[in-house]
Order: C-alpha cells, then sequence, then structure tokens
C-alpha cells in the first residue's frame, strides 16, 4: 500500500480519537486543581503512550517544545511504532492549561496529523491571527486590513449590521487598543482568557457558537493546529509570526523559515489534507467536558477528516472500576 493510501486509512483515522481520549482523560483528575504542569504533564504522558501504539512513522512537527526544553513530544521526537505511512504529527496535549488548573470553559486535547512535510513547522512565537467560518469568497478579509475594515466587510458580506457581528479576542494588554477599535466600531466582543484554537474553532459553527470572526495574536503552533482544525470543518485563517526580538527570530530562522513578515493562508499551514481530532477537557460551546457518573466516566471528541469533509462526533464511556 503507498503512503497515501495508508495515510487514508479509516481504522487510523478512528485510532486517532484515542489519543486525545486518553490525554483529556488522564488532565480530568486535575480539572480545578490549580496545578497547570501537572495537568499538562499528565495529559502528554497518556498523549505519548496512546500515540506510540498507532501503526504510522509520525514526526511531531508542532509539539511540547525544543528538545531542550521539553522531554516529551518535542519537536522532531519520532512517534508510533515506526511500521506505517511517514506522518506529521501536530499537537498539544492540553491547549489551555490554566483553563483545566481553574476549571474554565474550553480546555481540549487536540491533534492534527497529515502526509510528511505538509505542515508549517511554527516556532512557539506570537503569530497574529485572523479567522472567519465557511462559506465566504476567498481572503473576503485579510491581515493588512484594519481591525473596523475588517469588520465592516464581514457585516456586509452577511447582510447583517456591525452590531450583529461578535469578535472573539484573548483578553491580554497587548489586545488593547484592537480592542477598542472594535469596539468603537460597533461590534461586540467575546474575551476569551485562554485557548485561541476553540476560540478560532467556534468561527465555523458561528450559528452555534455565535462567534463570527476571531482576531488578535496568540501561540503560532495554536494557529497551525486552528488551521488544521479548519481545514476539515470549512473556514479561512490567516496568520503572520510576529517577534518580540532576535531570539525569536533565530527560532524561526532555524525552523526553516525565510520570510519573517509572510502571511500564511491555511492551506499554506496545513497543505496536504489532514485528520484532526480535539476532547473536550472542560465544557466549552463545541465540545462538552469531562463528565463522572456513578459508573462511567465520559468525554466528548471531534474527529474529522479534511479530505471528505467528515465530521464525528464521539461519546466515549470509560467503565469506573467501583
Ligand atoms: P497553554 O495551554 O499552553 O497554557 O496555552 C494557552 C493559550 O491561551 C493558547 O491558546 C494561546 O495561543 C496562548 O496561550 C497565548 O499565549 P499568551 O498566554 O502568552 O498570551
Amino acid at each position: 500500500m503507498s503512503d497515501e493510501i495508508k495515510f487514508h486509512d479509516r481504522i487510523l483515522s478512528l485510532s486517532l480519537a484515542r489519543v486525545t481520549e486518553a490525554a483529556a482523560l488522564a488532565s480530568a483528575k486535575l480539572i480545578g486543581r490549580g496545578d497547570e504542569k501537572a495537568a499538562d504533564q499528565a495529559a502528554v504522558d497518556a498523549m505519548r503512550s496512546e500515540l506510540n501504539k498507532l501503526e504510522i512513522n509520525g514526526v511531531v512537527v508542532i509539539g511540547e517544545g525544543e528538545r531542550d526544553e521539553a522531554p516529551m513530544l518535542y519537536i522532531g521526537e519520532k512517534v508510533g511504532k515506526g511500521n506505517g505511512p511517514d506522518v506529521d504529527i501536530a499537537l498539544d496535549p492540553l491547549e489551555g492549561t490554566t483553563l483545566t488548573a481553574k476549571d474554565m470553559p474550553n480546555a481540549l486535547a487536540v491533534i492534527a496529523m497529515g502526509p510528511k512535510n505538509t505542515m508549517l513547522h511554527a516556532p512557539d512565537v506570537y503569530m497574529d491571527k485572523l479567522a472567519i467560518g465557511p462559506g465566504f469568497e476567498d481572503n473576503l478579509i485579510n491581515l493588512d486590513m484594519s481591525p473596523s475594515e475588517r469588520i465592516t466587510t464581514l457585516a456586509k458580506a452577511k447582510k447583517c449590521n456591525v452590531e450583529e457581528i461578535t469578535v472573539c479576542i484573548l483578553e491580554r494588554p497587548r489586545h488593547e487598543d484592537l480592542i477598542e477599535e472594535i469596539r468603537t466600531a460597533g461590534a461586540s466582543i467575546r474575551l476569551i482568557t485562554d485557548g485561541d484554537v476553540a476560540g478560532v474553532m467556534h468561527c465555523a459553527e458561528w450559528q452555534k457558537t455565535g462567534i463570527d470572526i476571531y482576531m488578535g495574536s496568540g501561540g503560532a503552533p495554536e494557529g497551525v493546529l486552528a488551521a488544521a482544525a479548519l481545514k476539515c470543518m470549512g473556514g479561512q485563517i490567516q496568520g503572520r509570526l510576529t517577534f518580540r526580538n532576535d531570539d525569536e527570530k533565530d527560532r524561526a530562522f532555524k525552523a526553516g523559515i525565510k520570510d519573517l513578515n509572510k502571511i500564511y493562508s491555511r492551506d499554506e499551514m496545513v497543505q496536504s489534507d489532514v485528520l484532526f481530532a480535539a476532547t473536550g477537557v472542560t465544557d466549552g460551546s463545541l465540545l462538552n467536558g469531562i463528565k463522572r457518573s456513578a459508573n462511567f466516566i465520559e468525554t466528548d471528541t471531534m474527529l474529522m477528516r479534511s479530505k471528505t469533509g467528515s465530521v464525528r462526533r464521539l461519546n466515549y464511556q470509560q467503565k469506573l472500576n467501583n
């Protein structure tokens, strides 16, 4: 079987759900315990162990950090049994460590898998992001437009008033001017304290989440994961890396990035078909968090394939030994 055919193996795609389920279940014990590190570590250990059961020859391209700063699931780490297709893996075992530690909404365990050399090797720097849901002409809005121009253009395309547009933004001091400009333009803002992968994904299901557009800067690795999600769900995202110092620029050069000002489209961040899985850790607008009943612990997972546009919702009940 060619690698291309093996990559699209339907069993392999289903088994990706087990990987995020395991990470979410492991971090569940630490929801609301105020210990970000322990929650993250539990998710990392479980995700790694489950990934290594898959028949893939995988390399982590978006992971827990550079090799010298992350002992597990570091960038470049080989994962899987080594006997399957060559694949790139982008992962975040716990997207929203603080959300988990504080039991706040929208913490997720996430992973994306694509054929080898098809994902942007985004360094651990910030990325300015702009995302909208499906159904609009390509490049309807872009990062070179002012925030108010983006909103006015989107409102026109949606045939609604600017006042009916809701923008999702990470609540950070660096976004003060952005927030002020959007409020002055008349749109409403949903501020989130963390978790911009979920923030971007919310645009793809705007009728359900009430979010029309995502703006602002967050982690670049999370930008690639969000691009993978939107490639499956539909929707547009653009990202431009931003740098605070020369060290961050060096990280980008080392990751093979030549043009530091480039605006990446969704399909430049994720260049080929991709599989994406996310399991809810805490409750959110798209996914339920981990639920415990007398006999079971339950997870809610979205498993998606960009090739077919399929979105599966998987409810898993793990029996409790009591
Ligand atoms: P962690 O799960 O690693 O804590 O990341 C959460 C997050 O909110 C991301 O969703 C986002 O991209 C990034 O942190 C924003 O970074 P910062 O907190 O430095 O603004």
